[in-house]
């Protein structure tokens, strides 16, 4: 057993989807949750400041005493995972290598899709992890960066013409190439579940990179005999930028209030 608290960073919000996800898994845990909201978006920015971002996060969540860390960024996953593995003196799991077995595991035609920010479909991550499982699998992937702003505005829900027209349009190419499972491959787009869902139909598979991130990392934990045994764990929140706006929209991404308090931290400390 241990007692610890699981660490999470994202670029801003997105991530909160995995917290979800890990509380819905792991109930009794401790979590530090840091979102990078002054720097939201990542998904369009280099992989050099990718990582000095990244570093800074990860250096804040190590003030905390941490016995695993979750990136809950698909961006940060796909460009500097290895590196900050490197560097973390406790197991480090980004969303890739879950979501590519999980969507391995699912698809029948050997047809996948993948969305995700331009960052992440430039890094070549999915591709290469997805070969590496199996190389006879065909990815097709797509970034659409107008997913992310339009989640942040709340135009998410089926319905809205807006978000739908997006969505007809960025995946008209994944429809035509037959994928029957698509890797939601950035933490905003869970929120987009009933509309990607509506636009591809309901014989496709939506793997969601954040639950599956959380099922690795308590899977992860229990074979290391640190899962933690209490009552109930608790979460606390971190921003760069100011908690009101933190706190306006979590409850979309968490499903539930965010509760307890959110405080800011200057980043550039870090
Ligand atoms: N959190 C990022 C990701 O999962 C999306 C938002 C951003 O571009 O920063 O890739």
């Amino acid at each position: 057993m241990d007692l610890r608290a699981i660490g999470v960073f994202d670029s801003g919000l997105g991530g909160l989807t995995a917290v979800r996800q890990l509380r819905r898994l792991m109930p009794s845990e401790n979590i530090i949750y840091f979102g990078d909201t002054a720097r939201v978006p990542y998904g369009n920015r280099s992989r050099e400041t990718l990582l000095q971002y990244a570093r800074q996060d990860m250096r804040f969540l190590h003030t905390f005493d941490l016995k695993a860390v979750v990136i809950a960024c698909g961006t940060v996953s796909t460009n500097c995972l290895e590196a900050l593995q490197a560097e973390s003196d406790v197991p480090v799991t980004g969303v890739v290598q879950p979501a590519v077995e999980r969507a391995a595991a699912a698809t029948r035609s050997g047809r996948i899709g993948l969305v995700a920010t331009r960052a992440s479909v430039a890094s070549g991550a999915y591709e290469r992890a997805f070969h590496r499982a199996d190389p006879a699998l065909e990815v097709h992937a797509l970034a659409c960066p107008l997913f992310v702003p339009l989640v942040e505005e709340g135009r998410c829900r089926p319905g809205d013409i807006v978000i739908e027209t997006v969505a007809e349009e960025y995946l008209a190419s994944l429809r035509k190439a037959g994928v029957d499972t698509l890797v939601l491959g950035c933490t905003h787009y869970p929120l987009l579940s009933e509309v990607i869902g509506g636009v591809m139909g309901p014989a496709v598979s939506l793997v969601d990179v954040g639950a599956e991130a959380a099922r690795a990392c308590r899977d992860q934990l229990a074979a290391r005999d640190a899962l933690a045994e209490r009552e109930t764990g608790s979460v606390r929140f971190y921003t760069s930028d100011r908690a009101v706006n933190f706190q306006r929209l979590a409850s979309l991404f968490l499903g539930e209030e965010a509760g307890g308090t959110v405080e800011q931290v200057d980043i550039s400390q870090y």
